[in-house]
């Protein structure tokens, strides 16, 4: 077994295979190697459209960044996709299964595991119980275990010793007994993501992970977004400081009035019309 928390499975590679390089910067675009494919997906709240994406693949092992002005979709893009929101209409794959008509927990069980634009750390529990409940909600959901405790305490010891090799990681051992809400904002930050892992997943969706955090910490979370990468995990961000997504992402996806109007490298990104245009758009409206 992998000691690496978080290490990839052995259907993972470690390395970007094929990655973008070559692929054309258009909205829809097929990629060698998707390891989430979403076809036709839609969501609206009271008749306005929230999401409304044709077609997006998204890499495997590499950093996409999801962008686009407020309200435009994004956060109930990943909401769709990690089975906290219901669709209107769509489907999607993840590692070539289909996904649509799953529960959340199902989703995150599978591999699929995401963080929330507000921390969702609960306050009046521990770090360390924070964590296992990452354990519990994501992955051993199973109402029969929960009701035979020697089998959860077999699991415990586990989820205990994988809990703080997270907590280690993200440099929150040292407060494992305290209170969530001791948490700064930016701690909250990266015991989300630590919980996360907790789940061993394949593809980490992170909801503005750097927002509202101090400028210290943003360097440290960039790492560990880099770090999952390195582990051969892909990674989905949301994310509106241009700087950060230019420096650390492989590919952008850009979202307006829940439609993907672009897609590419940085590079192509930059200086990408139809995405200055949706940024203008909103500053001027
Ligand atoms: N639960 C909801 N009920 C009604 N409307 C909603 C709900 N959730 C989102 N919306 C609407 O759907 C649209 C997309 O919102 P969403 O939160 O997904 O945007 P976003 O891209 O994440 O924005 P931000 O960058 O501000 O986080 C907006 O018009 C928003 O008002
Ligand atoms: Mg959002």
């Amino acid at each position: 077994m992998a000691t690496e928390p978080g290490a990839p499975g052995p259907s993972l590679s470690a390395a970007a295979p094929s990655g973008v390089d070559g692929v054309e910067a258009r909205p829809g675009v097929p990629k060698p190697d998707p390891v989430l494919v979403v076809d036709g997906l839609r969501k609206t709240f009271d008749g306005i459209t929230a999401v409304d994406v044709d077609h997006l693949e998204i890499p495997r092992g590499l950093i996409t960044a999801l962008i686009g002005p407020n309200g435009a979709g994004k956060t109930t893009l990943f909401n769709l996709l990690t089975g906290f929101e219901q669709l209107d209409a769509g489907t999607w794959s993840f590692d070539g299964r289909r996904l649509d008509g799953h529960a959340a927990h199902q989703i995150a069980r599978l591999g699929m595991v995401r963080t929330f634009q507000l921390t969702k750390a609960l306050r009046k529990m521990s770090v360390m119980d924070n964590m296992k409940l990452g354990a519990i909600g994501q992955r051993g959901e199973n109402f029969f275990a929960a009701l035979l405790p020697f089998l959860w305490s077999a699991q415990e010891q586990v989820i205990a010793d994988r809990a703080l090799a997270l907590l280690e990681r993200f440099n929150l051992h040292h407060m494992q007994d305290q209170y969530g809400g001791s948490l700064s904002g930016g701690q909250r930050k990266l015991l989300e993501m630590a919980r996360a892992l907790m789940a061993e997943p394949a593809l980490v969706m992170l909801d503005e992970p750097m927002a509202g955090v101090n400028p210290a910490l943003v360097e440290s979370l960039l790492d560990h977004v880099r770090g999952l990468r390195a582990q051969g995990m892909s990674v989905v961000f949301v994310e509106h400081n241009m700087d950060v997504v230019m420096g650390i992402s492989d590919w952008i996806v850009c979202l307006a009035g829940g439609r993907v109007i672009a897609e590419g490298t940085p590079e192509s990104i930059a200086d990408n019309e139809a995405v200055i245009d949706a940024y203008l758009g909103t500053r001027e409206s």
